[in-house]
């Protein structure tokens, strides 16, 4: 059986995502559990399917990407490296080797740090399907009153096409927004530093990347 399919099906890994999801609402933050955790995986697969990488560098890319949240069940500060440091814990149990445990908790434990270049091309893949992962289903609160900038970002957001172009070497981020909820403006102010670290991971796999918001080309 696929690493992946044991660890998303694994009771102890959802109830952690689940207590993920208790966090976050009770903070009032946008979701960062079980969803997003599916759909991180599901953007790693694709990216890394249509670079051609071997199934069990997808596998283990799917899996960092279902687990690199999973350390906002303790809190949401140093997420990054308490999740991997859970992550050792859950898979031991597993019976997945500790090699590949480690390459699934070093993706982890360093999938916020921004400011560096990523560790390796699947780690690159993981944390650029995370900060791509902008979505409306993302916001918990139901009051649009209660909004901060982070709901009011991901609520704008209508539609979200990532597209991998592997002849072209090129990736293609094209976002439309409903900019009477939150101005291309607002979007850049609170995101710019998602989208910089974007080109970076993107530079990382030998592509070049561009970056549409409704139509319009920033990148
Ligand atoms: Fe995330």
């Amino acid at each position: 059986m696929k690493y992946f399919e044991l660890i998303s099906n694994n009771r102890d890994v959802l109830i952690y995502l689940q207590q993920a999801d208790e966090n976050f609402k009770a903070l009032g933050y946008t979701e960062q559990g079980l969803t997003h955790a599916k759909q991180t995986a599901t953007i790693v697969e694709k990216i890394l399917s249509e670079l051609n990488f071997s199934e069990q560098d997808i596998d283990i890319g799917k899996s960092a990407g279902f687990l690199h949240d999973i350390g906002c069940c303790v809190a949401y500060k140093e997420h990054a490296r308490t999740g991997a440091i859970l992550t050792n814990k859950l898979l031991s149990k597993m019976s997945i080797p500790q090699k590949e445990i480690l390459k699934i908790t070093n993706i982890i434990g360093s999938h916020e740090d921004m400011d560096n270049t990523p560790v390796s091309d699947i780690s690159a893949v993981v944390m650029l399907a995370d900060k791509t992962d902008v979505r409306r289903e993302r916001v918990i609160k139901t009051d649009f009153k209660l909004f901060d900038k982070h709901d009011r970002v991901h609520y704008a957001v209508i539609k979200n096409d990532l597209k991998v172009l592997p002849n072209v070497k090129k990736l293609i981020l094209e976002l439309q927004i409903d900019d009477k909820i939150c101005s291309v403006l607002e979007y850049f102010e609170l995101f710019m530093s998602r989208i910089n670290f974007c080109k970076k991971a993107v530079s990382k796999l030998g592509l070049s990347f561009e970056f549409y918001i409704n139509d319009i080309r920033y990148l």
